[in-house]
């Protein structure tokens, strides 16, 4: 176990029916599919054989359709399922072997737990609502009151405490569940399908806010969706599952970029496609370019002035034909008299109406990417660091941008 694995899953495997440990695990075992298994013996198949771990600190994202085995996955975890075989450990305890009690007092100690339905108890106050757990724990009413308050406005709800579920927008009786499930300061957070409920844009500032939190108290948490961008956005790591078996597990970009089977790749693709996610979303309208007789100077200053790597080149009809790099520019010897055109190296061009997947490799190249509008002419720029920060993932995919780049620039 690596040293900071604070979730470890072995060979976990989940069968529904009256025999699960019988000829339905044999089975599988013996390499049979879910279907053939459920024809043959009537048994389901929840999952199948995870492996994973999930480090401290990090949202491990767990995706897939309807029915690919998330939540039976994340009921394994803290035994709301019995796992058929297979182990499941958090820290040192081997969640497996608890009895009752310690079981409890794990599921009390260690877990909180945010649903789809936020499953609050409407004939009770919000802060009654979120005191819920530490009553279970036994704290005294004067510091579950405090505590519960606490926990409200970390995720924004001061001021409700004495409201009604009732009286608050399907986005704040999330944050209400959110806010439960952190009072009892649990080290592992499970969030199964906790924004699906939300409209759209509800549920992207839900995301946003997770993400401050999270950078904040740095709990361990598995969430659960069967929304791509929002693993996309959320994740430190993502998993995704299908008919019970893990098919990938990787950062975001990987799975965007190297996805591990045509299952991955066909959903990335699918879902992007189907999706609003346009170029457009994270256009620099406002981005400089210059014309092909500027002078080096000329870039250099438009590049300092707006804080800029590289600069894009247009011709006379306004269409982009070139970028001109910094660093490349800072090495002239004559930088007054000599032109941008000489030094431009050649760039991509793409409409606002492009998807953003059809970008990512482009940008993998490390370089701004010119907009251009129906006439082909310049109408903006496109950061990877943009794209990026829209996936909600700037720092460890801008490393490896920087990374490239100095590779390439050493070629
Ligand atoms: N209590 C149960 N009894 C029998 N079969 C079950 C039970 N719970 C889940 N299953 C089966 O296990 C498989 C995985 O279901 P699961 O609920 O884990 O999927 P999911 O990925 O969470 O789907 P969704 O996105 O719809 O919530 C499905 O084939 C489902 O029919
Ligand atoms: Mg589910």
């Amino acid at each position: 176990m690596s040293q900071a694995a604070k979730i470890r899953v072995e060979n976990l495997v989940k069968i529904f029916g009256d025999e699960p440990a019988g000829a339905a695990l044999d089975m599988l075992l013996d390499g049979h599919l879910k279907d053939e298994i459920k024809e043959h013996t009537g048994h389901v198949v929840g999952v199948d054989r995870a492996n994973f771990e999930v480090e401290e600190g990090e949202i491990f994202v767990v995706m897939g359709l309807s029915g690919s085995g998330k939540s039976t996955l994340i009921r394994c975890v803290n035994r709301l399922f019995e796992p058929t075989a297979g182990r499941v450990y958090v820290d040192d305890i081997d969640v497996t072997t608890l009895d009752e009690t310690a079981l409890q007092a794990f599921r009390r100690d260690h877990t909180g737990m945010v649903f789809q339905h936020f499953a609050l108890f409407p004939h009770q106050t919000v802060v009654a609502n979120v005191a819920f757990g530490l009553k279970v724990k036994g704290v005294d009413a004067a510091k579950r009151r405090a505590t519960a308050i606490e926990a409200l406005a970390l995720v924004g709800l001061s001021g409700y405490e004495d409201s009604y579920p009732g009286q608050l927008s399907g986005g704040m009786q999330q944050r209400v569940g959110l806010a439960r499930a952190l009072a009892t300061e649990p080290d592992i957070l499970l969030m199964d399908e906790a924004f699906s409920a939300l409209d759209p844009l509800i549920r992207r500032q839900m995301q946003d806010e997770l993400i401050d939190l999270q950078s904040e108290l740095q709990k361990t948490i598995l969430f659960i969706t069967h929304d791509l961008n929002e693993a996309l956005r959320v994740g430190t790591r993502v998993c995704i599952m299908k008919d019970g078996n893990i098919h990938q597990i990787g950062s975001p970009e990987d799975i965007l970029m190297r996805p591990a089977t045509n299952y991955v790749a066909e959903f990335v693709q699918d879902v992007d496609q189907g999706r609003v996610l346009l170029v457009d979303s994270v256009t620099d309208e406002q981005a400089p370019c210059l014309g092909e007789s500027s002078t080096v100077s000329e870039a250099l200053a438009v590049m300092d002035h707006h804080g800029l790597d590289a600069v894009h080149i247009i011709d006379r009809n306004q269409v982009p034909c070139g970028l001109v790099h910094k660093k490349i520019a800072e090495s002239v010897v004559s930088p007054q008299s000599d032109t941008v055109s000489a030094l431009a190296a050649s760039t991509h061009t793409v409409t606002s109406e492009t998807v953003l997947a059809k970008v990512y490799r482009m940008l993998g190249e490390g370089n701004p990417i010119a907009v251009v509008d129906e006439g082909g002419r310049f109408a903006g720029s496109v950061t990877p660091v943009a794209v990026l920060s829209e996936l909600g993932r700037v720092e460890s995919i801008s490393e490896n941008l920087e990374l490239h780049r100095s590779e390439t620039e050493v070629m």
